[in-house]
């Protein structure tokens, strides 16, 4: 089967997703639904990969690093030391990166690639041939950001995905949609 990127990714009305290298809001029902989404598998053996940029890394709180139960891989131009972390990677490029995902004997280890962010992993994720979803929470409330998701490109068809739930989310009087994007290349 060929290599897939699912992106996840949560914004509001401005199509900001940070602010101080933190995410703008506190959604812990919206955090659940990403910790879920990365983590499940259907083949109890395998793990997903999480793909992240380093500011995105930088951004987990000591404690949660690395993400659980998931295959670390962290995208940086500089030296990074993982070694202390369990399953985690630091790759140079998406190249490298790509080469990994492509071996033959890490690839019976994961199910599915999960690109976390950031804004620059969005855009280098989705600008590649390997893009399939686009799995966004659309938060219905502007919020003070200095980050922000890549413009959307207007082909891709808004899907359906059983896994996700259909209604209007709120917490503390915030709304919020999961809403699930899939590039037309790929087979619905
Ligand atoms: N709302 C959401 O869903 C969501 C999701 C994720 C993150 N966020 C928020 O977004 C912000 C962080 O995102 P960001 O866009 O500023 O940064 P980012 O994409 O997480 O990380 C950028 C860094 O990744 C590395 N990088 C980028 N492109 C690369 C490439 N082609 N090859 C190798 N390394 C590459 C570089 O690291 P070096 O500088 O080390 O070389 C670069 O500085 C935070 O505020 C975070 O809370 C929000």
């Amino acid at each position: 089967m060929s290599l897939k990127f699912n992106l996840i990714a949560a914004a509001c009305e401005n199509m900001g997703i940070g602010y101080n290298n933190n995410l703008p809001w506190r959604l812990k029902t919206e955090m659940e639904y990403f910790t879920r989404m990365t983590t499940a598998t259907q083949d109890p053996t395998k793990k997903n990969v999480v793909l992240m940029g380093r500011k995105t890394w930088d951004c987990i709180p000591h404690k949660y690093k690395p993400l659980a139960n998931r295959i670390n891989f962290v995208l940086s131009r500089n030296i990074m030391n993982l070694k202390l972390y369990k399953d985690t990677f630091h790759f140079k490029s998406l190249d490298e990166a790509l080469a990994k995902l492509q071996d033959d004997l890490f690839k019976s280890q994961y199910e599915k690639i999960w690109v976390i962010g950031g804004s620059n992993i969005y855009k280098l994720t989705m600008d590649s041939k390997h893009f399939y979803r686009l799995y966004l929470t659309e938060i219905k409330k502007v919020y003070e950001c200095d980050t922000f998701f890549p413009k959307i490109d207007n082909s891709l068809q808004e899907i359906k995905d059983p896994t996700v739930p259909n209604e209007e989310q709120e917490e503390n009087g915030v709304k919020f949609q999961y809403k699930v994007y899939q590039n037309p290349q790929f087979d619905k």
